[in-house]
């Protein structure tokens, strides 16, 4: 029997037409006002949040990356569509600051990280070339216990053949789930070659209808 065409549920073409940058703040007092959805990029320095970010809206320079990890200090907004936000987070694990410095770094991020009530989603980016590290599965975990609504992003997939991409996944799913009993969303991404920019937007564009339906 042939199904109607409404029955398929195809994928939804997500186009962003508008990017802003709106506001850097140094801490949750100063981010803007909390009317709409987020959607912020974390993990450890030089991970590729900020070119995550620009390959996503299709900008070269949107947001600043540099080869020297700690190139983002503060919480950058920029307005997507004039609807909702993505927020490029500065990266944990950056050795050259000082200790008072990488303080009230962790103080700032965990206080928005916690308190933010527009924080739709918190996607955490990991490097594909890398075993699972401590640092990041205490930060996963952490967040899962804070119930901050995560999905993973492994960057940098261009730089691993197909079959390391699959096999370095699949090692990371094994390791989580000594920690979860369901695995978040996971997407495979290259800021290069732009692979896994459909599916986060997708993603992004579902849990934004989902949002209005709810509202
Ligand atoms: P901080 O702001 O310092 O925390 O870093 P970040 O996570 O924002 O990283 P950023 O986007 O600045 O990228 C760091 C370096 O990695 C830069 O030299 C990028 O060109 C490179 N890079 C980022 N994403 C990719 C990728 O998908 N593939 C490759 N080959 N290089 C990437
Ligand atoms: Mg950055």
């Amino acid at each position: 029997m042939q199904l109607p065409y409404f029955c398929f549920n195809m994928p939804k073409k997500v186009e962003i037409y508008k990017a802003e940058f709106i506001i850097s703040a140094p801490n949750l007092i100063q981010c803007p006002k909390g009317d709409i959805s987020e959607y912020a990029f974390i993990g450890r320095s030089n991970v590729g949040k900020s070119s995550l970010i620009n390959m996503l809206t299709n900008r070269k320079d949107l947001a600043k990356t540099s080869s020297t990890p700690g190139k983002t200090q503060l919480i950058n907004y920029y307005l997507i569509n004039h609807d909702w936000y993505m927020v490029d987070l500065p990266g944990y694990g950056w050795a050259k600051v000082g200790k008072k410095q990488k303080q009230q770094w962790s103080k700032n991020v965990r206080e928005y990280l916690l308190k933010r009530k527009s924080l739709t989603i918190l996607f955490i980016l990991v490097d594909i070339r890398l075993n699972p590290q401590d640092m990041d599965i205490e930060f996963i975990n952490w967040a899962g216990e804070k119930e901050i609504p995560i999905a993973l992003i492994f960057t940098k997939a261009d730089k691993l053949s197909k079959n390391k991409v699959t096999g370095s996944v699949n090692g990371y799913k094994k390791h989580l789930k000594n920690f979860w009993e369901e695995l978040p969303a996971i997407f495979i991404s290259s800021s290069e070659t732009r692979q896994g920019r459909e599916e986060i937007l997708e993603y992004i564009s579902r849990i934004n209808n989902m949002m209005s339906t709810i509202k």
